[in-house]
């Protein structure tokens, strides 16, 4: 290990920035001289550079990085990279990390899952371990969730799956990726309180956007520096296989705005359900469990694609509880399966969240629904739903009720939230099916416009059991929404 990376480094943040501020300059000079070279002229340079030289130059990130991916200068406490998938965000923070650890002993960082964290975040192709040259690569302590690096500063590994291992966390930096898509942002809030080790508590937080509160919160923050950037700007540095997959998904769609340019879309006037109204409703984890009890209906909603290969639609799975009054949206496990995959999916979201019922769309081909669930588990109640009016129609009760703040998401329901969103009904913006399963569930949970054919129904049974004379049908359905209408 070169002597050089065998301690921390201390300085005061002033004179950190003034170094660094030097050291960018010569690497931003070089940086201008190479590219003013012509292609042979650059490759004649490459092909003279020593082993040790061309991997020195490979591992300056201050040469490689574009300007937006440098950490600014000054007394910032959040850095906010809003940017579309592939610019470089990841590789921004683990870059970030690396410069860190070089000078302060309690450098964390955190994803969306422990999975997500070891995958991506250290091990991935722009995360810690890859970006780090070899003395001053970190040694991965992965089941104690940690980086040593060589100069024995730490690095603590956190997820936001697991909200109370930040409790009681200190940190003198951060690195968060993917903010927008924490399932729970109680874990952020725990992250904040811990941001107070050191001179001058930072993070950086490096995400595709969403207009959800946090993330519109922390852009106005005063002490933020934001920065932002679009897909495009790294195409250079992009696997084309993945540049034309991820621009063919989304160029010249409303979601592409957001996944390519990094926007944060606040503003769909043709969608059903407004950002604003799921943050207002939203409540974490914690709070629904209080109230757990007192639910009366809990359903798993599952509307199935039509077909299973890589490009076919997701299956949309959703569970909605109710206590009477209020709808929490428990989870969303949506996603792209075969038909046994899905069946085993929702069977076991049942189990997890304790349903009542699990109801499927029965319109095309609703025996399958149900003879699929019922090869995974033959006992779990099954309900058909047909539906009989357009899907936005069928949503409106929904979109009140969110408007009312009666429907609450527990934690965010990032992808669900995307289609609620941005799914505009009369445009062609493909199938959203979770948003279908949600609303398949909200009914199912009582929301929906009141259907008078059920109490006609109901009041038929009634009086074919009952030896007493009868009324007619007509007047037990009268005598019913009469006695609904009064609350009884
Ligand atoms: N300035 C740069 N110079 C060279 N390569 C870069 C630069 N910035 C990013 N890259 C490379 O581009 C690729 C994509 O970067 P990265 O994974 O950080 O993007 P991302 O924005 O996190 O993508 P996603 O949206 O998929 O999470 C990686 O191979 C990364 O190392
Ligand atoms: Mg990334």
């Amino acid at each position: 290990m070169p002597k050089k990376s065998s301690r921390i480094i201390r300085q005061s943040p002033n004179t950190q920035d003034d170094i660094r501020r030097a050291e960018l300059d010569i690497a931003r000079r070089a940086r201008a001289a190479f590219d003013a070279l012509s292609i042979e002229e650059a490759q004649k340079y490459l092909s003279r550079l020593s082993l040790q030289q061309a991997q020195t130059l490979r591992y300056n990130w201050q040469f490689n990085a574009r300007a937006s991916q440098i950490i600014p200068f000054g007394p910032w406490t959040y850095w906010v990279v809003l940017a579309g998938r592939g610019f470089g965000k990841t590789r921004t923070g683990a870059e970030a990390v690396r410069y860190w650890a070089r000078h302060h002993n309690n450098v964390n960082i955190a994803g969306p899952t422990q999975g997500d964290v070891r995958d991506i975040m250290v091990e991935g192709e722009s995360g810690i371990l890859a970006v780090c040259p070899p003395n001053e690569r970190p040694r991965y302590n992965s089941s104690q969730a940690k980086l040593i690096w060589p100069n024995g500063g730490k690095s603590l590994l956190l997820s936001a799956e697991e909200p109370d291992r930040f409790r009681g966390k200190q940190h003198e930096k951060l690195w968060a990726d993917e903010l927008a898509s924490w399932r729970n942002t109680d874990a952020w809030d725990q992250m904040v309180l811990g941001l107070r080790l050191g001179h001058r508590p930072q993070a950086v937080v490096t995400t595709t956007p969403r207009p959800t509160k946090l993330i519109r919160s922390l852009v106005e923050n005063p002490n933020a520096i934001v920065t932002r950037g679009t897909s495009y700007d790294n195409r250079a540095n992009l696997a084309s296989a993945f540049y034309d997959a991820v621009v063919r998904m989304y160029e010249n769609t409303r979601l592409g705005r957001q996944e390519l340019n990094g926007e944060i879309l606040t503003d769909n006037p043709n969608a059903l359900f407004s950002p604003l109204d799921i943050d207002a409703g939203r409540i974490t984890h914690d709070t629904f469990m209080a109230k757990r009890d007192s639910m009366v209906k809990i359903v798993v909603a599952i509307d199935p694609a039509a077909s299973s290969n890589e490009n076919s639609d997701e299956t949309g799975i959703v569970a909605v509880a109710t206590d009477g009054n209020d709808y929490y949206v428990l989870e969303d496990w949506s996603g792209i399966y075969t038909p046994r995959q899905w069946a085993e999916r929702a069977i076991a979201l049942a189990e997890y969240v304790g349903a009542d019922v699990i109801v499927g769309e029965g319109n095309n081909g609703g025996e399958m629904v149900e003879y699929t669930l019922q090869t995974v588990n033959r006992d779990f109640p099954v309900r058909l739903v047909r539906a009989s009016r357009g899907k936005a129609i069928r949503a409106e009760p929904a979109s009140a009720a969110y408007e009312q703040h009666r429907v609450h998401h527990v934690g965010s329901l990032p992808k669900l939230e995307d289609q609620m969103t941005l799914w505009n009904p009369s445009g062609s913006d493909g199938s959203p099916d979770r948003l279908d399963a949600l609303v398949w569930a909200l009914t199912e949970c009582g929301l929906g416009y009141f259907d008078t054919t059920g109490i006609i129904r109901y009041t038929q049974q009634l009086a074919a059991e009952s030896k007493t004379p009868q009324r007619s049908a007509a007047e037990n359905a009268i005598e019913a929404m009469r006695m609904q209408a009064n609350g009884r």
